[in-house]
């Protein structure tokens, strides 16, 4: 990690943990995390669960997340929620384009810069999600793939005042219990980097990039040590008050 950039420690449940689990969850978090020490620290719940777990959370140091939004302000979406929505909710955050909505629900580059920019002007936060397949790593295209998902955001980063975030997520280590190395991540991380000094240093410096993919305890702080690597997301790690706390621990230490 750079120390200009604050480290961010995200926690996204997935479909997990509704609001009576999700609420005892968020409450030995808020119990156990103590000062965050300069971390910010989010947890990402179920739609269903984001008002209670916000409540639970309220005036703690820990953010509350969406994991995804619809880019429309409001319509006939059955079934969509709207960053405003969210925001009323109590979330301060919002996932978008993680590779489960590219790859399971039919997101595109498009539809990412989109809900990108629908986040930012309801004064939503933006987690923003790349990252290759192993197919396509295997081709030789991680480059290629996670700059150009990158690239469909640029615009809208720029305009954003700062406010946002990027997180590298290589598909085949989600959920996989194999994560990418350290080198493997910085590579990457140095490259979206560049990209985003090819917009302006300031928008390189200023932007906090996360890698997820089985971040765990024992990984987090090879991987947080990385000079482009300014936090994780964390997914199954999260569901569990002690693991998720141990990498903002190592997050405090790296
Ligand atoms: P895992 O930590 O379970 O691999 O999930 C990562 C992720 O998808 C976070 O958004």
């Amino acid at each position: 990690m750079n120390p200009s950039r604050a480290p961010i420690i995200a926690g996204n449940w997935k479909m997990q943990h509704g609001g009576r689990s999700g609420c005892e969850l968020a409450a030995s978090l808020r119990r156990e995390l103590g000062d965050p020490r300069g971390v910010t620290v989010i947890v990402a719940p179920p739609f269903t669960a984001l008002a209670a777990v916000s409540a639970e959370l309220d005036g703690s140091p820990i953010a509350v997340a969406g994991q995804n939004l619809h880019a429309a302000p409001s319509g006939a979406f059955t079934g969509e929620i709207s960053a405003a929505m969210l925001s009323e909710a109590g979330a301060s955050w919002v996932i978008v384009g993680h590779s489960e909505r590219r790859q399971l629900f039919g997101e595109t580059d498009a539809s990412v810069a989109q809900k990108t920019a629908a986040a930012l002007s309801a004064g939503l936060r933006p987690i923003v999600c790349v990252g290759e397949t192993l197919e396509e790593r295997d081709a030789g295209r991680t480059f290629d793939v996670v700059l150009s998902q990158a690239r469909a955001v640029l615009d809208a980063l720029a305009a954003s005042g700062g406010v946002h975030a990027l997180a590298y997520e290589p598909v085949w280590a989600i959920g996989t219990g194999r994560n990418a190395t350290a080198a493997q991540a910085e590579e990457v991380h140095a490259r979206l980097r560049a990209l985003l000094a090819e917009t302006s240093p300031a928008l390189a410096a200023s932007t906090p990039i996360l890698y997820g993919g089985s971040v765990k305890p024992d990984n987090a702080s090879a991987l947080l040590a990385c000079a482009n690597v300014d936090g994780a997301l964390v997914g199954g790690a999260s569901l569990d008050a002690a693991q998720f706390l141990a990498i903002v621990a190592a997050a405090h230490r790296a």
